[in-house]
């Protein structure tokens, strides 16, 4: 396959969006589900819209879609589907149905039960990356609306987190979650030994009845002592980034509700109806792909802000991030052949209005700044009307400023109001421009709730799986993430040699030092 730098489609593409202005006086809202996605402040033009349309069908757009919601091998370096879709489904594809509706009854009446008999006023989540931060992001965001338990959430290998999970909980009304689709995470095992070391400290007789597993190696789970009907499981066609929608769930519904839970994946699926069935114009993943490309492989943005106006939605960075940079960090095409155009930004961000103290100056005034993605709920879910204006007013007004920037003009007329010198009032001024012409996208809620929330989270799967069919690449397998696992198994078990002198030769020079000077302890 042709370098798709070299590609007459690629060029075209490229040429349109350059020559594509960002408007400040168009309108471009599209309407998904119940949530408005306004891309009025990105790269358009009919030019841009036709070539466009060509690289999505050149990339083969439609079909790639179709396998996606067919169960296609759209994973296709580990020949499996990505049928993330078809646990949210109204009605699963027949071939999944079974497993999928078995589970969900499974996980309802264990649910049930634990309501009915008051069980687990604690719930210790383990688990991390997709099997952390999709539950972490729906019940932190969430919990103010309707919180039946605590649930607290420990993801990394440092001990500080798994020790503060369990800090003051009541080991006789604790349930500890391990949540790992391999079963085998070296982190999620460690801290799930922490914990059952936890329960037998405080007279917990049988401390793995206190345990479930979600998990696609229920034999790893068995083994481990969990027993089967403590066991929910998902499957290999389930990447671990997309499973929240399966019963790594579980703690959403435990700390607000199966309700809550239904509602998530009602939401997701109206998302999928949108993604499925709106003309590409008005479609909007795959204009918020098409946007990404534009401003990555084009315009040579590197990095994607993400500022959620929502106090509540500070994880919604962190999944982003997983689910972005762990999907699209790649540069190897379908074929093998190298991706030779910019692909997946750096995905960062934090809530505004804390942004607008901690790194906004960058996004207005350094030479080339980022895209945004703004994130605002029209409804808050509290009384304080003024606190909400003042959240509302901020954001539109970054967003603005970020579009139409301050001239030199502005910025003199502003500086002579107090400096009389003209020659110092010229170069002060010069010091207040904002270049403007940065491209954002706000994306509206009604309000925060599980239904929204899973359309939202829904809307940026989409997005993604668009951008990756544009740059040819599988956003469904991480090898990136596996070298790095097995060169620390290595590690530990030298560093474990404590006392002795470990064999450090097949490491670098600094690796080397490291791993003797702190394995002497
Ligand atoms: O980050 C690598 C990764 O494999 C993710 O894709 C996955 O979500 C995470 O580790 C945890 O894996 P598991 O769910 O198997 O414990």
């Amino acid at each position: 396959m042709t370098a798709l730098s070299n590609r007459p489609v690629w060029k075209t593409f490229c040429e349109a969006a350059r020559s594509s202005p960002l408007s400040s006086v168009d309108v471009r809202v599209i309407h998904a589900a119940d949530i408005d996605v306004d891309l009025s402040t990105q790269r358009h033009s009919p030019a841009l819209t036709d070539a466009s349309t060509e690289l999505l069908a050149q990339q083969g757009f439609e079909q790639a879609r179709r396998d996606l919601f067919e169960g296609g091998i759209v994973n296709w370096t580990e020949n499996r589907p990505a049928w993330h879709t078809a646990l949210r489904a109204k009605s699963p594809p027949a071939a999944v149905a079974q497993d999928i509706q078995l589970e969900q009854a499974r996980l309802a009446s264990f649910i049930e039960k634990a309501n009915s008999h008051n069980l687990y006023r604690y719930v210790v989540h383990i688990g991390i990356g997709g099997s952390d931060w999709g539950p972490r992001l729906a019940v932190e965001s969430l919990k103010g609306r309707s919180s039946r338990r605590t649930i607290r959430f420990a993801s990394n290998v440092d001990a500080h987190a798994i020790t503060a999970a369990l800090e003051g909980l009541d080991p006789h009304d604790t349930l500890i979650i391990v949540s790992s689709k391999s079963f085998t995470t070296t982190e999620s095992l460690a801290n799930a030994a922490c914990a059952i070391d936890w329960l037998r400290a405080n007279k917990i007789k049988n401390p793995l009845d206190q345990f479930v597993a979600v998990t696609a190696n229920p034999k790893a789970a068995r083994d481990f002592g969990i027993s089967d009907d403590h066991i929910f499981r998902f499957w290999d066609w389930v990447g671990g980034r997309y499973s929240i929608w399966s019963s790594i769930g579980l703690p959403i519904a435990l700390g607000l509700g199966q309700d809550a839970l239904n509602d998530m994946l009602a939401g997701a699926a109206a998302m999928d109806e949108h993604f499925l069935t709106a003309p590409i114009e008005l479609n909007a993943p795959v204009q918020m792909a098409l946007s990404a490309v534009v401003n990555c492989s084009v315009l040579g943005y590197a990095s994607l802000a993400l500022c959620p106006y929502d106090a509540r939605l500070q994880n919604l960075v962190p999944w982003l991030q997983q689910l972005e940079m762990e999907s699209l960090g790649k540069s190897t095409m379908l074929d093998g052949n190298k991706l030779d155009v910019p692909s997946s930004p750096v995905v960062w961000g934090m809530p505004g209005t804390d942004g607008q103290h901690t790194f906004f100056q960058w996004l207005h005034q350094e030479s080339k700044g980022a895209p945004v993605d703004f994130v605002l709920c029209a409804k808050p879910d509290h009384r304080h009307n003024r606190h909400h204006r003042l959240l509302i007013a901020n954001c539109l007004a970054q967003r603005s400023a970020l579009l139409e920037g301050k001239s030199f003009e502005e910025a003199l007329a502003e500086v002579r109001r107090t400096e009389s010198d003209p020659q110092r009032a010229a170069i002060l001024a010069k010091h207040r421009v904002h270049p403007g012409g940065r491209p954002t996208t706000l994306i509206v809620l009604p309000q925060l709730n599980a239904r929204h929330l899973g359309e939202l989270l829904a809307l940026y799967e989409h997005k993604v799986f668009t951008e990756a069919v544009l740059w040819g690449i599988n956003p469904f397998d991480q090898w990136g993430v596996e070298f790095g696992k097995k060169l620390a198994g290595d590690i530990e078990r030298r560093l474990d040699a404590l006392g002795s002198d470990p064999d450090v030769s097949p490491y670098d020079a600094s690796t080397a030092y490291w791993v003797k000077k702190l394995a002497s302890g």
